[in-house]
């Protein structure tokens, strides 16, 4: 198959990390005999001194005809000054809003092999972490008005039924295809927009009898994710709420290095990312972790170019690697092999096998 890929670079270790899954997809085409053409985006900071603007209209434009976008990472201290619209990030916010992505799945699974790595007791390791947080990604306070007027700064949050009807559909088959559980994720004790999301999820309920539905206040879960998170199967939830669970359930599992994330629409074509930031404290130094984008590019092959058995060898050739002890410095422990960027991607480049 021929597939056009938009590549975005971005800021920090951005351009380290994406290499490395750019080497890993070249693999893969040579193996299954796969064309992948990339084309480069530019967003973020780089897009600001390049364009002075963090995502140009004409490098949306990439990315929404392009069958995928794969991006790294973007912001950084220097851009730390710049006015809120114009900041790397919106960069980021305007491209999920303009490809319509408002399904964002986040997988929290821990590698056996790096069980160790977790912060967690081992009691709580060993009964299991493998659930996925589907966060509603174009709506809600990311997308209200901002505004500040002297010493007041407002931020509006709004959901419509529609918006939380067709990520709680998205939670709901998740789960389906999962062990069947839902925990619908808000905080209706204190907000109007929560206590809609529960009612709306209720109402779909009844159309996926298959799938158990709890509900759970934020804080509640915020608590239960280290308490015990073998609970879980799919948590879906809003924008922010699912941006800083997303951040502690990476945690519980080792390292925020190994997380990739999809963000799917209405379309094939989808934006897939590691939930990392830039890292620009070791931008540059061959330090970074290439596996959460790694991650990310097998996403990207088995949900939006249905190339199930292509994304399946890249994960094992990333479970082979751990297997064989290799440790970049963010999940390195006793007895690691310590190895950089570049050589944690080639190994696990070299590992690939047409299964
Ligand atoms: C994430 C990030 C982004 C978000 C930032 C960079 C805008 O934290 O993808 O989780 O808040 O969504
Ligand atoms: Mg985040």
């Amino acid at each position: 198959m021929v597939k056009n890929i938009a590549v975005i670079r971005g800021d920090g270790i951005g351009p380290e990390i994406v290499n490395e899954a750019i080497n890993v997809l070249d693999r893969v085409a040579e193996l299954y005999g796969h064309i992948f053409n990339y084309t480069d985006v530019d967003m973020g900071g780089c897009a600001i001194d390049k364009h002075g603007d963090p995502l140009p209209t004409s490098e949306l434009k990439k990315c929404v005809e392009s069958d995928s976008v794969l991006l790294g990472a973007v912001g950084g201290n220097k851009w730390n000054d710049v006015p809120g619209n114009m900041r790397p990030e919106k960069g980021l916010l305007r491209l999920r809003a303009g490809m319509g992505v408002y399904s964002n799945n986040r997988p929290a699974k821990i590698w056996p092999q790096l069980s160790s790595a977790s912060p967690l007791k081992k009691s709580i390791v060993e009964q299991g972490i493998d659930f996925i947080i589907v966060r509603e990604l174009i709506g809600g306070i990311y997308f209200g008005e901002h505004k500040t007027e002297g010493d007041t700064a407002i931020d509006v949050l709004t959901y419509n039924e529609a918006e939380i009807e067709r990520i709680g559909r998205i939670g709901f088959e998740t789960a389906q295809k999962r062990n069947k559980k839902l925990c619908s994720v808000e905080k209706s004790n204190v907000l109007d927009s929560s206590r809609l999301w529960k009612k709306v999820m209720h109402r779909l309920s009844t159309e996926y009898p298959d799938v158990e539905l709890t509900d759970m206040l934020v804080d509640n879960c915020a608590m239960q994710i280290v308490k015990n998170p073998a609970q879980f199967d799919v948590i879906v939830t809003e924008n922010m709420f699912g941006d800083i669970l997303s951040d502690e359930a990476s945690q519980i599992t080792g390292s925020i290095g190994m997380i990739p994330s999809s963000s799917l629409g209405a379309s094939s074509c989808g934006l897939y990312e590691p939930i990392h930031g830039s890292a620009p404290d070791i931008a540059g130094q061959d330090k970074a972790n290439p596996i959460g984008t790694i991650l990310s590019a097998a996403m990207m092959l088995r949900f939006s170019f249905n190339m199930c058995e292509e994304a399946n060898a890249i994960e094992n050739a990333v479970s082979a690697y751990l297997d064989a002890g290799y440790r970049t410095a963010d999940i390195m422990s006793e007895g690691g092999k310590l190895v950089g960027c570049k050589q944690c991607g080639k190994l696990i480049r070299d590992n690939l096998e047409k299964g």
